[in-house]
Order: C-alpha cells, then sequence, then structure tokens
C-alpha cells in the first residue's frame, strides 16, 4: 500500500466522558466490532474506584492497565483505528487535556439520565478551543432519561456546541423500541436481550410509508414523523467540512451496553472523521504526507518494574514514515537517537513494528532524557506547539524526609515531573520546592512512587496558592516589570521550563496585582504566545 494510502486510512481519536457515563463499555464494544476482542469484559475499566483514593495497591494495578488501554488500535473495514484512552478520573485531567494533543477528533459519551456533566463541560471546552471535531453519543437509551430535544438544547447550552442530529430514539427506557438513523435512513428495533449482537435493521426510506407504522406501532411512528419533522426544521442539515471544522457536532443516541447504535456510529465516524491532520509547529505548518518524519511525545508512563527504570514514551507520527533503528534526532537535546525496539499498540496487546505512519502511535524506550511535549524530526529543528499545562488546582512545599537520600527524591521529582504526575515550581525568594496537582490524589502517588521507585521518603506542607499564571510582561526591561520583581518575590517561581510564574493566594490579590501593573499579562496556561 502507498505511503499516501496508509495516511489516508487511520483514523486517532479519544473518547471522552465524565466518570460512569459509558465510556470504557463502548470502547469495548467498538473492539467488538472491529473484531480486535471475542468477547465482552476484556478491556478492562482503567478508573479509579470510588472510595480507593488510598488503596496504594489499586493505584498500581491501574498503571498496569492504563499501559495496557493507552492506545487500542483495530482494522475495520479496511480503516486503522487508533483510540487512545483518555482517564476519565477528574484528578488525572491533565493527562487528558495532553492526550487531546495526540487525537484528530473526539467522541463526547453522554448519559441520557444525567446529561452534561462537569467533566465532560471541561473537555469539551479543550477540544473547542482547538477545532477538534466532535461526535457526541447520548448512551444509555435503554434507561429512562431526559426528552431527547431537551438533552440536545443542554449540550447546545452546557458544552456550546451546534448539534446535527443524525439519529433519533424511538421512545425511551421501558417504552424505547428502536433508533432511526437519520444517516442511512432506517430503523433499527432494540429487543432489548443485552446478549444479542446485532439488532434488527430495517430500511425505511420513506417515513411516510405505512411500514413504519406496521413494524413500532401507529402512535410511536405520528410521533417519530413529528420529532423528525421538528428535528428538519431545528437544527442543520449535516455537512462534512463544518464538522471537520468544528463548527458542528453530529449526535448519534444509543446504548452501548445493549451494543446498540454503537455500529452505527461507528460507519459514519470511519465515513466522517479526520484522516491525520496537519500540525502546527512553533517553525512551520507540517503536513502528514510529507516525506520525512516527525513526530512528539504526548505521554510518559514509568515502568512497572522499580528494577528497571525505563520509561515508555507515547510519540505521535505527525508526518513522514517512522522506522526502526532509523537515526532520528531529538529536538530539546540536539542528539541523535536510534530505536531498535519501538512498541505499536493493538486491542489487548503492543509489538515492535518496523514501520508506522501518520496518525499511529509508537512506544518508545526511554532511559529518562524525554519530556512530554518533546519532537523527534529527521534533522530539522521543529517544535511542537500545544501540550501546555494548566493551572494546578492544589499546592503543598514537597520537603525531604530522609536528608541522606537528596540526589533519589531529586532525581524521582524530576523524572515524575517528565511523566506529567504533577508540576514543580521552585521558589525566587528561596529556593523551595512546591509541588501542584489538579487533585490530591496526586499527593499520594507522588509519595508512594518516590519511597517504592527512588527509596526517597518525602513530607509536604499546605501553601496558600489561589492560581498559578504564567507572566508575560510587554518590556522585560521596563520600571513597571522591574518593580513587580520586587514587590512580588514572595510569590514568583520558575516552572520547569524556567518560565516565570506568578502564585496569586486569592482571587482578590490576582485582580489588584493585574490591576496595578497593566502591561504585564497573567495566563492561566503554560503555552501563550
Ligand atoms: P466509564 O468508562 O465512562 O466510567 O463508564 P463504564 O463504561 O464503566 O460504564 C459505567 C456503568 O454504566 C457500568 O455499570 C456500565 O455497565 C453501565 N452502562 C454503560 N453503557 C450502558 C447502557 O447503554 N445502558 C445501561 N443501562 N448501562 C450502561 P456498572 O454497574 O457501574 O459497572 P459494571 O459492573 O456493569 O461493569
Amino acid at each position: 500500500m502507498s505511503f499516501k494510502s496508509e495516511i489516508n486510512r487511520r483514523r486517532t481519536f479519544g473518547i471522552i466522558s465524565h466518570p460512569d457515563a459509558g465510556k470504557t463499555t463502548l470502547t469495548e464494544k467498538l473492539l467488538l466490532f472491529g473484531g480486535a476482542i471475542q468477547e465482552a469484559g476484556a478491556v478492562k475499566s482503567n478508573k479509579i474506584k470510588k472510595g480507593a483514593t488510598s488503596d496504594f495497591m489499586e493505584i498500581e494495578r491501574q498503571r498496569g492497565i492504563s499501559v495496557a488501554t493507552s492506545v487500542l488500535a483495530f482494522e475495520y473495514n479496511g480503516i486503522k483505528i487508533n483510540i487512545l484512552d483518555t482517564p476519565g478520573h477528574k484528578d488525572f485531567a491533565e493527562d487528558t487535556f495532553r492526550t487531546l494533543t495526540a487525537v484528530d477528533s473526539v467522541i463526547v459519551v453522554i448519559d441520557v439520565a444525567k446529561g452534561v456533566e462537569e467533566q465532560t463541560e471541561k473537555l469539551v471546552e479543550v477540544c473547542r478551543m482547538r477545532n477538534i471535531p466532535m461526535i457526541v453519543f447520548i448512551n444509555k437509551m435503554d434507561r429512562e432519561g431526559k426528552d431527547a430535544f431537551d438533552l440536545l438544547d443542554e449540550v447546545e447550552q452546557k458544552l456550546g456546541l451546534k448539534v446535527v442530529p443524525l439519529s433519533f430514539p424511538i421512545g425511551m427506557g421501558y417504552d424505547f423500541k428502536g433508533i432511526y438513523n437519520i444517516w442511512e435512513k432506517n430503523v433499527n428495533l432494540f429487543s432489548g436481550d443485552s446478549r444479542k449482537d446485532i439488532e434488527e435493521t430495517i430500511e425505511i426510506s420513506d417515513l411516510a410509508s405505512p411500514e413504519l407504522d406496521k413494524i413500532i406501532g401507529e402512535k410511536a411512528a405520528t410521533t417519530l414523523r413529528e420529532e423528525i419533522e421538528l428535528v428538519d426544521g431545528i437544527y442543520p442539515k449535516f455537512d462534512k467540512a463544518a464538522y471537520l471544522d468544528g463548527q458542528i457536532q453530529p449526535v448519534f443516541f444509543g446504548s452501548a451496553l445493549n451494543n446498540f447504535g454503537v455500529r452505527e456510529l461507528l460507519d459514519c465516524f470511519v465515513d466522517i472523521a479526520p484522516k491525520p491532520r496537519a500540525k502546527q509547529s512553533e517553525e512551520r505548518l507540517v503536513q502528514p504526507d510529507e516525506n520525512k518524519f516527525s513526530g512528539f511525545v504526548f505521554k510518559i508512563h514509568a515502568n512497572m518494574d522499580p528494577n528497571h527504570r525505563n520509561r515508555l514514551a507515547f510519540v505521535k507520527i505527525v508526518s513522514g514514515e517512522f522506522k526502526r533503528n532509523a537515526p532520528y534526532l531529538h529536538v530539546r537535546s540536539n542528539k541523535k537517537v536510534k530505536f531498535s525496539s519501538p512498541n505499536a499498540f493493538f486491542a489487548e496487546k503492543k509489538e515492535i513494528v518496523d514501520i508506522s505512519y501518520p496518525g499511529d502511535i509508537v512506544g518508545l524506550q526511554d532511559t529518562g532524557s524525554f519530556k512530554i511535549g518533546d519532537t523527534f524530526t529527521e534533522g530539522e529543528i521543529i517544535n511542537y506547539k500545544g501540550v501546555p499545562s494548566f493551572s494546578p488546582e492544589h499546592f503543598r512545599y514537597i520537603n525531604n524526609a530522609d536528608p541522606l537520600k537528596s540526589k533519589q527524591l531529586n532525581k524521582g521529582i524530576d523524572q515524575l515531573m517528565d511523566e506529567g504526575v504533577a508540576q514543580l515550581f521552585t521558589l525566587e525568594l528561596n529556593g523551595r520546592k512546591v509541588i501542584g496537582t489538579v487533585g490530591a490524589l496526586q499527593y499520594e502517588v507522588i509519595q508512594y512512587r518516590l519511597e517504592h521507585e527512588y527509596g526517597a521518603k518525602c513530607t509536604y506542607e499546605n501553601l496558600n496558592v489561589f492560581k498559578a499564571c504564567w507572566v508575560e510582561p510587554a518590556d522585560k526591561k521596563s520600571d513597571e516589570f522591574k518593580e513587580f520583581l520586587r514587590v512580588k518575590q514572595r510569590f514568583l517561581a520558575k516552572d520547569k521550563r524556567n518560565q516565570l510564574v506568578f502564585l496569586a493566594d486569592s482571587q482578590f490579590s490576582l485582580q489588584m496585582t493585574e490591576q496595578k501593573y497593566p502591561n504585564i499579562k497573567f495566563h492561566s496556561v503554560s503555552e501563550f504566545n
């Protein structure tokens, strides 16, 4: 197969949802349809069970599972599908944000009864900012839930999307009869038998046909006709270019658990979802079909075995072919590197591959020299943008609890930060280290891993910080900026990339500072130019 056909047949995407909406179930059903797994239950949920926040064995077990499910790849009708796993637990939201830099599109799963939930809002906002094409899947239609139109309204209002229903439910919960597929113009009948794999599909090219009354009953048929008329009146027509541009979002209804609406979703997905897209680097826009390889690290996973410090760096291939044993440039260190055993990912396993294409993810062995955001090329200086850090929500001083192990502690902190477990800030005033995290759970993970993997002990001390803001002065030499540095020294720190950060202790003090220094910008994201 030619290089171009290999690119064109790849679809790399992520499934995002609030925990429990059905992401794992949907992933598993997609794999079943792709023939990549044989039975339900094969994909282990990577979610952290409620109440397990201090169970370290649970955290370790999850780490193991999340390596296995980081990338799930399978073939469907000649299309190579790569699903990138995104942790649903909110304490790992940073991880999910970063994974979103490596997807070409997403599927958003929403629970019909719960509607739009908090985690979905945050994740969709990130996708919207980046114009990532999104398809919405409204799940659990076998249960009583919200009215379809109300839910579509909620999706538009809370998520800021412009929806286009491509399927519509016939009834709901106890009365759920099936789905009218607007995209394919057919009716799928629901049997309610969860063991049944393929539901009955009946072609209905004309909704006015009396056939419909026979199949779903007169009352349901009349309601459906009225509802589809409303759909036609309210929502725009589906337009592929607008979807690819992030302007409209198609919606499907179904029940992942009952395998209902999943094939329709998958068929439409392979039809409309984007193939690998061009990516902006600091230097230029890079096209996937360029001859030379380039790619970037979006995730780093530490080895589970503490005796082998090797890590696995997940690299998304942006352009060219990635070849085993070829010399590549690690742009940040300006060093040549070769990979003798790059991993490619399949449904349940990883294997060494000789060649991979744009859209694919390769797992590269790393002994501690790679960081999230690093770029590899065939020699060109390219730095991919878009793996930003967000302001953490929790901040604590980290102290060394065993003075004889300070070297180990520093190395451990350094490597865990490279993995993106949390963010490190070093105070300008006294060089003290502050760890910022999205969730409190990370502090326990860090403490546990420092001890078990690096033999170092740490304690924490609370620090009152409302928000970390990355500082950008209009003029570094201005008196205003010099005064800011002097007056606010107590609140200033450097992040891992040596960027200046203002640790505001309250919303009020942030506002006051912004007013007092109008020529200094305070960003809540580390990447702002
Ligand atoms: P997540 O990855 O988004 O967190 O959700 P997951 O797939 O684990 O699904 C959460 C719960 O919702 C699971 O039940 C799952 O069986 C159920 N579920 C998923 N899709 C549907 C659906 O279409 N209809 C109904 N009625 N339920 C659905 P659980 O009891 O929490 O877990 P389990 O013990 O069944 O695995």
